[in-house]
């Protein structure tokens, strides 16, 4: 998809394209049956067309320009565009960056449906608004590459109306050139997106601890240093929580490192870990079968992680970000753990491993401490979609964020709030340690109960943080992957995190 910005059109009746797009607001009071009000380009090629938008808007009730929301008219008389259409830019008062993603997005996803293969927006600068033309337009386009997302290769008898059209939108805006430098941003973050959405769409069979591995090898290719840890450099180091989880396989876990220092180079990192659950069987604590392909994308939070560097390289972050991903797959078998066995992590405390399927905790427990160890980050991030209390608790509309420091707590929900990813804060404290503590080891990793899953398991996680680490674990489980299409997030794999993370890394951790 190629996105480009020019300048204002001067006559928008003349300009040739499969789709000519101009805005329309909501009616200024919402509560009035008024029709909606036209933007400055929609008014002159109302005047320009004898009335032609007006008199479609008249003869379309249900119409009311809500944020995305798009009326064609094709093959509109004295114009030599093929079809007009005209896409709700909402309340103008509300026209902030995320809302105009927004519009990119829903656009994106109506001229593919539409079949339109290259189209014109004439953006015109909105009256009183916060956002300066050229970070709307930046922010439109944006959106148009977040919801444009597919991942359709493995759809080899796709019919002609069923591939993507949209291969050219172009952007007519007041300020082009500075629209162009803001998109160029956004455009390394909207790669880690679909980085990230193709690792988690990827299934187990093609997407493994050593392809994943690959596949974060090659981000050396943006400026990310990337080092692979194997079996036996874990065993050294003592890994025996996230080894066991792996212990089952036919592939060889690995755990990846993946550092950007785009700051000071004595400046600590930020520490951002994820659990890469290749495949999530449950292991000899065995899942029901229904619905068990769902855990092919229990690699969700390593995957955010690494789309999370590659969204940092691509927009030349100043800020250094180291990344671990432990990448395992849980699989019965004859070398597989067993419920009872009791490992050693490589924190020195010992950990009974009651249900085999609470292994995401037993990956990041390690994961986490090598971290801590290796870099003294000044703070530390996980994601994981280690728990399905955490989607009983909050559905698939919040991650569930525990953190130890309200300052990164409160950050996490600014950063929510303003990229559309929120997060609800969840409790940590000692009652839920008291779940875990076990008779013949330092902890166990269930509690044995069915209540507070999702809080159990970050206490777990919580006794692998180091004094004074500052911490906060994002449980993803509900977020992850998406059972319908929203203007930014195509159904399927979310990529939920990378935006969050790229925002509070600019709110707090630069410069
Ligand atoms: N990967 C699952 C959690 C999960 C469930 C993610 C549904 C996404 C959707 C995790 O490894 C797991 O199996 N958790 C168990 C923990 C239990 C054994 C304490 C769970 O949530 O049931
Ligand atoms: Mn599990
Ligand atoms: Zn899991």
């Amino acid at each position: 998809m190629d996105v480009s910005f020019i300048d204002i059109v001067e006559d928008l009746t003349g300009v040739q394209a499969d789709a000519l797009v101009v805005g329309v607001f909501a009616a200024a009071d919402g509560s009035d049956a008024g029709a909606p009000d036209l933007s400055v380009s929609a008014a002159a090629l109302d005047a320009a067309t004898g009335g032609m938008i007006g008199r479609a808007l008249g003869a379309s009730p249900r119409y009311t320009a809500k944020n995305g929301e798009t009326l064609a008219i094709p093959a509109p008389g004295g114009l030599e565009a093929r079809t007009l259409i005209l896409v709700g830019l909402g309340d103008a008062r509300k026209l902030t960056a995320l809302a105009w993603q927004k519009v990119g997005g829903a656009l994106a996803q109506a001229l593919d449906a539409r079949g339109v293969g290259q189209a014109v927006i004439a953006l015109d600068p909105v009256d009183g608004a916060d956002i300066s033309a050229a970070g709307a337009a930046a922010s439109f386009g944006y959106g148009v590459l977040l919801g444009g997302y597919r991942f359709d290769k493995y759809r080899t008898k796709l019919k002609p109306e069923q591939k993507p059209a949209l291969t050219a939108l172009t952007v007519a805006t007041s300020e082009p050139s500075a629209a162009q430098d803001a998109f160029e941003e956004f455009v390394g973050v909207a790669r880690g997106v679909a980085l990230t959405r193709d690792l988690v769409s990827e299934p187990a069979n093609i997407l493994h601890p050593e392809s994943f591995a690959d596949r974060c090898r090659a981000l050396a290719g943006d400026g990310v240093a990337v080092d692979i840890l194997g079996e036996a450099q874990m065993a050294d180091l003592g890994m025996r929580a996230l080894l066991g989880v792996g212990q089952g396989s036919a592939r060889e876990s690995k755990l990846v490192v993946m550092r950007w220092q785009g700051g000071e180079a004595d400046d600590a990192p930020l520490a951002v870990v994820g659990k890469g659950v290749t495949f999530d069987t449950g292991g000899i604590s065995i899942k029901p079968s229904a619905g068990m392909w769902d855990m092919k994308w229990d690699m969700g939070g390593a995957g955010v992680v690494t789309g999370l560097m590659r969204a940092l390289a691509g927009r030349k972050a100043p800020v250094n970000v180291v990344g671990v991903v432990g990448l395992v797959e849980n699989m019965p078998d004859g070398n597989a753990q067993r419920p009872g066995d009791i490992v050693t992590s490589m924190s020195g405390q010992t950990i009974e491993v009651w249900n085999t399927d609470a292994e995401g905790r037993l990956v990041l427990a390690d994961a986490l401490w090598y971290a801590q160890e290796t870099y003294k980050p000044k703070a530390v991030i996980d994601l994981a979609t280690l728990t399905g209390a955490i989607i009983v608790a909050l559905g698939e509309h919040q991650a569930g964020v525990f953190a130890n420091d309200d300052e990164l707590a409160q950050g996490l929900l600014a950063a929510g709030e303003a990229v559309g990813e929120p997060v609800w804060r969840m409790p940590l404290g000692e009652p839920y340690h008291r779940e875990i503590d076990s008779q013949i080891a330092d902890m166990k990793n269930i509690s044995g109960q069915r209540w507070g899953g999702a809080c159990v398991a970050a206490a777990f996680l919580e006794r692998f943080i180091q004094p004074g680490t500052v911490w906060a674990h994002l449980d993803i489980a509900g977020v992850t992957f998406a059972a319908k299409d929203r203007p930014l997030v195509p159904k399927g794999a979310t990529a939920f995190g990378v935006r969050l993370l790229d925002q509070l890394v600019r709110d707090r951790f630069e410069g």
